[in-house]
């Protein structure tokens, strides 16, 4: 009985683990075309064509980006819901869910140094 109820388990989780990464997924793929809408135009490759070193790259998000480091995707979309300085807020022109998936866009591409995929 033990045993089957770790299997029972064991699929739940993994079905779990699967469920949210497909999800994940979907958030980053549209978050890819709105970032090139909304923010290419001064983050191109991640990069940032106003203030050279305040870039989407990990070390500057890191740097730069209060509570980058606890909470990465909440950090950027407290950034793009606010905006700063010249960055402009994204509150009325993106929605939640949108400002959501670009958020995860540019987490993701940080996390693998903006290197094409
Ligand atoms: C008009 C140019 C412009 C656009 C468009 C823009 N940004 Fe920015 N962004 C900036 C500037 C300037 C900063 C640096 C702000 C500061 O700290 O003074 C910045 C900073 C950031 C940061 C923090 C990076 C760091 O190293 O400090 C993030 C994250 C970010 N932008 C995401 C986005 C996203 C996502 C979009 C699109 C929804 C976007 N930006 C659109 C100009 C822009």
């Amino acid at each position: 009985m033990r045993i089957v109820l770790s299997v029972v388990f064991l699929a739940i989780a993994l079905f779990q683990f699967t469920f949210i990464d497909l999800a994940f997924a979907a958030e980053v793929s549209n978050g890819a075309k709105i970032f090139n809408a909304n923010c290419a135009s001064c983050h191109i490759g991640g990069g940032n064509i106003l203030i050279a070193e305040k870039t989407l790259k990990k070390e500057a998000l890191s740097k730069y980006l209060q509570n980058y480091d606890a909470d990465s995707i909440q950090a950027i979309i407290y950034q793009v819901q606010n905006g700063k300085n010249a960055m402009p807020s994204y509150k009325s022109k993106l929605s939640e869910q949108e400002i959501l998936e670009v958020a995860a866009y540019v987490f993701q591409k940080a996390e693998q140094a903006w290197q094409d995929s």
